[in-house]
């Protein structure tokens, strides 16, 4: 699987985006160590704090569907599903990675040009709170 391909399949995600209340359409797909995709979409709610972002919505499929081990993530997103530029992964969805993904993990956040730029985990979190600080 290719970036370009992973990309291609975070905006097709965009598409079943459920965001009634900012507009804001996310997608997102993972690719595991065993060579699997997982999409994901963010989903809104009325009460706005149970939002889940597209990316924790990709990474839960996963580890639900028993997946632990993870090589990058493609993100698009953008308002009413136009792609303007980067949007790159919120706060919390850095720390669920930090639960499962590695200092190489990659995010390829895509952009306004039909192209995307490639991120490193530790770049985007650095000194991160993990599993490894309470074993
Ligand atoms: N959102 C994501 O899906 N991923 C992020 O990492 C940033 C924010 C969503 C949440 C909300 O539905 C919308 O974008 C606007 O914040």
């Amino acid at each position: 699987m290719s970036n370009e391909e992973l990309c291609a399949l975070a905006k097709m995600a965009m598409e079943n985006a459920y965001a009634p209340y900012s507009g804001y359409r996310v997608g997102a797909a993972l690719l595991t160590k065993s060579e699997k995709v997982y999409t994901g979409c963010n989903i809104e709610n009325a009460s706005y704090s149970p939002t889940v972002c597209a990316e924790r919505t990709a990474i839960f499929k996963a580890v639900s569907d028993g997946e632990r081990d993870f090589l990058k993530i493609a993100v698009a997103g953008g308002k009413d599903g136009k792609i303007t530029g980067e949007f790159p992964p919120c706060g919390v969805c850095r720390q669920v990675m930090a639960e499962f993904c590695d200092e190489n993990f990659k995010i390829l956040v895509v952009n306004g040009n039909n192209a995307y730029t490639e991120y490193c985990f530790s770049e985007i979190l650095p000194f991160s709170f993990n599993p490894k600080h309470i074993k």
